[in-house]
Order: structure tokens, then C-alpha cells, then sequence
């Protein structure tokens, strides 16, 4: 069966020190619940290896970036490759977040290398999709979502595949405040699941995590991850406070 999951998403936010204190309370806070779901906390660059440190229980919580270079190595100046990722001892990758389509211009193309480069480096993409605003409103967000899937995913063995978690971010409801209905979250889910089933078959459908993001706070997880098709969350805001981002984890 399929993982539930809770991920943070750090952003570009907090120093090294405060990233290092931050995720010291979550692996300390961890050591006296059981959650019901994995436990991820995705970071900057510069605080990979120094939060790995701080990680006393890797099976309770684990490390990710939050986008890695399409390039496996070389005159790339600024950019940090799948390799480098996977040798601070990080397992995940967030890949194709839509702040990084908006304001870096990552398209499908690119993301496609950069999913391969995170496999062939034992990294599990965390494949975010989603639609703007007024794509929903032109109620084009189904067919958005499946272009995103199948542009980024479906060149992919069904193996391949399987390794990889989706989220689906609906672009207004990120930092907004505005977070999705959770039948609004479960439809489109639910859509994305069947997507997944055409192409790869019920089976890896059934088995893929799809993750939802855009607001989720302690107070409206319980309600969005009720849902059959919501796996989880991938945490923005939230996730910068310990107490928040454990409210979130067990929700569950
Ligand atoms: P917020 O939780 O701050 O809305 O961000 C969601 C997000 O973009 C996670 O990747």
C-alpha cells in the first residue's frame, strides 16, 4: 500500500543556525510520538549536511532538497547536481515546485533530466504539479494537471515510476491562506490517481503517494487527509515551526 507522508518545505528561509535548531526540535519531538505517516523535512543547499548531523533517527525523519541542477556535473557555476544532493546524506528531491516553473522558467524538458539524474543518484522526486488561478477558474485545472503528469513522468518505466511521490499544489492556495476544499483536494486527487492508472496500470496508481500542498495547517490537516486520495502534505509555512509542522504530522 501506498506511504502516508509529511513533508516540509523550508523555502528560502532561516540560517544555517536557525535551519540546524529547527529541525533539532522536529527530531526531538519525533522521539516521544508515533506518527502515523513518514516524516520528511526538505531544506536549502547549505543546511543538508549539517541537518543530516543533527538527524538522530533517520527511519523517523528524513532529508530532501528542494530542487537539484539538471546537469550531473561541470561549468554549471551556482547550480548543485543530483550527486552532490545524495552525498549529504539526503534521500528526497522536491522537483518542478511551481515557484521554481514561475520564476526560474523550469518546463517540462528540464524537469524530465532532473528526475532522471535524482533516480540514477537514489533520490525519490517529490513531483509537484498544479494550476494558477485562472486556469481553475477557466476549470482547466483537470487538464493541467495531466499535462504536467504526463510531460514530467510518463517517459518513465512503470519501476521508475513507482519510486516517485506526486504533490499536488494548486498554485493560488500556496502562501495564500487559501487552502483547497478537502473535495476539491480529494477531486482532483482522485483524477491524478486515474491518470497515473491509465498510463502505468491500477496497481502503481494504487501505490502512488499523492501529497497535497497549499496552506495545510493544523488545523485543516485532519480534514484534508481524511480524504482517500490525499496521502499527506507537502508543508510550506507551517513547516517552520515545530509545533505547527507536528500538528500537521499528527493529524494523521
Ligand atoms: P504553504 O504551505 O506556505 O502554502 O506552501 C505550500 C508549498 O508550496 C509547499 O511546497
Amino acid at each position: 500500500m501506498r506511504k502516508k507522508i509529511v513533508a516540509g518545505n523550508w523555502k528560502m528561509n532561516t540560517t544555517l543556525q536557525e535551519g540546524v535548531k529547527l529541525a533539532e526540535e522536529v527530531d526531538n519531538a519525533l522521539k516521544t510520538v508515533e506518527p502515523k505517516c513518514d516524516v520528511i523535512v526538505c531544506v536549502p543547499f547549505t543546511h543538508l549536511a549539517s541537518v543530516n548531523a543533527v538527524i538522530t533517527n533517520p527511519q523517523k525523519l528524513g532529508l530532501g532538497a528542494e530542487n537539484c541542477a539538471n546537469h550531473k556535473s561541470g561549468a554549471y557555476t551556482g547550480e548543485v547536481s543530483a550527486p552532490m544532493v545524495a552525498s549529504t546524506g539526503a534521500k528526497y528531491v522536491i522537483l518542478g515546485h511551481s515557484e521554481r516553473r514561475q520564476y526560474y522558467g523550469e518546463t517540462s524538458e528540464t524537469l524530465r533530466e532532473k528526475v532522471a539524474l535524482a533516480l540514477e543518484n537514489g533520490l525519490t522526486p517529490i513531483f509537484c504539479i498544479g494550476e494558477v488561478l485562472e486556469e481553475r477558474e477557466a476549470n482547466k485545472h483537470f487538464e493541467v494537471v495531466k499535462t504536467q503528469v504526463s510531460e514530467g513522468l510518463f517517459n518513465l518505466s512503470a519501476d521508475d515510476f513507482g519510486k516517485v511521490i506526486l504533490a499536488y499544489e494548486p498554485v493560488w492556495a500556496i502562501g495564500t491562506g487559501k487552502t483547497a476544499t478537502a473535495d476539491q483536494a480529494e477531486e482532483i486527487h482522485a483524477f491524478i490517481r486515474s491518470t497515473i492508472a491509465e498510463k502505468y496500470g491500477n496497481e502503481v496508481a494504487d501505490n502512488t503517494s499523492i501529497l497535497y500542498g497549499g496552506s495545510c495547517k493544523p488545523t485543516n490537516a485532519a480534514e484534508l487527509f481524511a480524504k482517500p486520495d490525499v496521502d499527506g502534505g507537502l508543508i510550506g509555512g507551517a513547516a517552520l515551526k515545530c509545533a505547527d509542522f507536528m500538528g500537521i504530522v499528527t493529524a494523521f
